[in-house]
């Protein structure tokens, strides 16, 4: 790999998914998995093994797909958690362990109760236990942003000479600054001695806004490898966001004199399954992946976009996957049209699939007039909780008055096509229909959040309905989609519903069960 070159380091699935509301369950992290090793990222870290065995399962069942780019888990310096990373990984072609331990004072007094010397020999010990297991290992100092430099170079010196092959620089409360940053890595650069033995890798968290620009600066001083998420998600104001990073790279190319192997143009749609799986939507003016992103309103700057692009755009929005056209769809349009437009939009469906999906899109052109690329994103997203019984939603009628609790009828047809029909009041429309739901599903759900995102643009939107539940002590996720919203939202219910049951079918309740992460079917 050229020194130009900088890698590119997912750690959605890990960092990512640790985000309060960001867990996903397993065949969606198959899913995210897919869709970063289409965008052809270089690392893809899949989780934290030691953390449950859903955890465990999922980074194993990552690993076992071996999709292309090197699959890492993380661990922390003990035997148990390494072991458990290397039976997860093994089996990708190319694996990693990423072993890490804080180095700040603060973490040392205060969490630890460690002294320098030890930490050292817990890093050494753990990083050359996993190099008599693997090739690749990565070593982080947590903290390290707040660690003294000198001991932070003495770290990364035992690191290097223990066996690490990347070396990870995160500033894990997102306290640094660029010129600090900046600053940091030359000296890492100045006093460890075997540091162009290794590839220097960094690690941003947000909390000040500026994971992007201290990951830039550290590439700018030296490091070969982003550590970053899709959409930017991860704990608290979330980590370095991959689309942003790698823009920059690309659009300041001359600037930076660097390049990412990415596929620009998956970003967009890997932005959209991302936020479609998780329900944290990219806020509308978010760089790159933003509805807003390439949205030219003021009339001073339409002008100049028509005399020539250039006037007011940086990058172009089919670099990034944003197709220009937004294509209306509708009724009379035929089944070659619609594949082709999904192609446009990045999705890979097989036959079955596009068939399911065309389906879909001729029931909702029949509602709405005109079909927008987001309706079919919706389509496609919410398609897989659409079609898993054992409850289908067959009709849903809801009344409600000002000042008088709301009334809902839900048919559900069984897997033997045998209907239910039950009612229901509630405070309003949702409440009430959640409630039918229950009394016909028999499983009963704590409502704990209701999201809704607009799919298009206009009156007829369709709704996309993220729910978060409670169901026996765990969280659940569901989701939905329709351009009515009170139906969006039983059907999001009703994903959850189903999956609750066929993980009873399955025998998969009771003590002892796993997490809902494993139990997806
Ligand atoms: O933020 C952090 O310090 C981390 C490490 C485990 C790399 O996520
Ligand atoms: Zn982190």
């Amino acid at each position: 790999m050229s020194d130009k070159q900088i890698r590119i380091f997912d750690t959605t699935l890990r960092d990512g998914e640790q985000a309060p509301g960001c867990s996903m369950t397993l065949s969606e992290k198959l899913r995210v998995a897919k869709a970063l090793s289409e965008l052809n990222v270089d690392i893809i870290e899949a989780g934290f093994p030691a953390a449950s065995p859903g955890d465990f399962e999922s980074v194993k069942a990552i690993a076992d797909r071996d999709f292309g780019p090197v699959i890492c888990g993380l661990a922390r310096c003990n035997p148990g958690d390494i072991e458990k990373v290397y039976n997860a990984v093994k089996g990708a072609g190319r694996h990693r362990i990423h072993v890490f331990v804080a180095t700040s004072a603060i973490h040392r007094e205060h969490k630890l109760k460690m002294a320098k010397e030890e930490i050292i020999r817990s890093a050494v010990g753990a990083i050359e236990m996993a190099r008599e297991l693997v090739e690749d290992v990565e070593f982080s100092p947590e903290d390290a942003s707040r660690t003294e430099l000198s001991y932070l170079a003495e770290v990364v010196s035992a690191a290097i000479e223990a066996g690490a092959t990347t070396v990870n620089i995160p500033d894990t409360v997102g306290y640094t600054v660029p010129a600090e940053f900046d600053h940091l890595f030359r000296y890492l650069k100045d006093h460890v001695e075997r540091i162009d033995d290794i590839i220097l890798s960094v690690h941003c968290h947000n909390d000040l806004g500026m994971a992007v620009a201290n990951s830039l600066a550290a590439v700018n001083a030296g490091a070969r490898q982003i550590e970053c998420t899709i959409n930017g998600i991860g704990e608290r104001a979330g980590n370095c966001s991959l689309e942003e990073a790698v823009m920059a790279i690309k659009t300041r190319a001359e600037f930076f004199g660097l390049e990412t192997a990415i596929d620009t143009t998956r970003l967009y749609p890997t932005s959209r399954l991302v936020s479609s799986i998780t329900g944290m939507h990219a806020p509308r003016n978010k760089a790159i992946v933003g509805e807003n992103a390439f949205a030219h309103e003021a009339g001073i700057h339409q002008h100049g976009m028509l005399q020539h692009a250039s006037t007011y755009e940086i990058m172009r929005p089919e670099d990034v996957g944003l197709s220009k056209s937004n294509l209306v769809m509708g009724k009379h349009s035929g089944r070659h049209a619609f594949r082709d437009r999904v192609q446009e939009l990045g999705f890979e469906l097989d036959e079955f699939e596009t068939n399911r999906a065309f389906q879909e899109f001729k029931k909702l052109a029949d509602k709405k007039k005109d079909v927008y690329d987001g309706d079919i994103e919706a389509i496609i997203m919410n398609a897989d909780s659409a079609s898993s019984g054992p409850w289908t939603l067959k009709s849903l009628e809801v009344q409600t008055h000002t000042d008088q609790p709301a009334t809902a009828a839900v048919t559900l047809i069984d897997e033997n096509g045998k209907e239910t029909v039950k009612s229901s009041h509630g405070d309003g429309p949702v409440a009430a229909a959640f409630l039918a739901l229950e009394k016909s599903t028999g499983v009963e759900l704590t409502l704990r959040n209701f999201e809704l995102h607009s799919a298009s643009i206009g009156e007829d939107a369709q709704g996309e309905v993220t729910v978060t539940v409670e169901y026996d002590g765990e969280s659940y996720r569901g989701r939905g989609a329709s351009v009515d919203i009170v139906e969006a939202g039983c059907r999001a219910c009703l994903e959850v519903m189903n999956r609750i049951l066929r993980r009873k079918q399955q025998g998969l309740s009771g003590p002892g069960k796993p997490t809902p992460e494993q139990a997806t079917i």
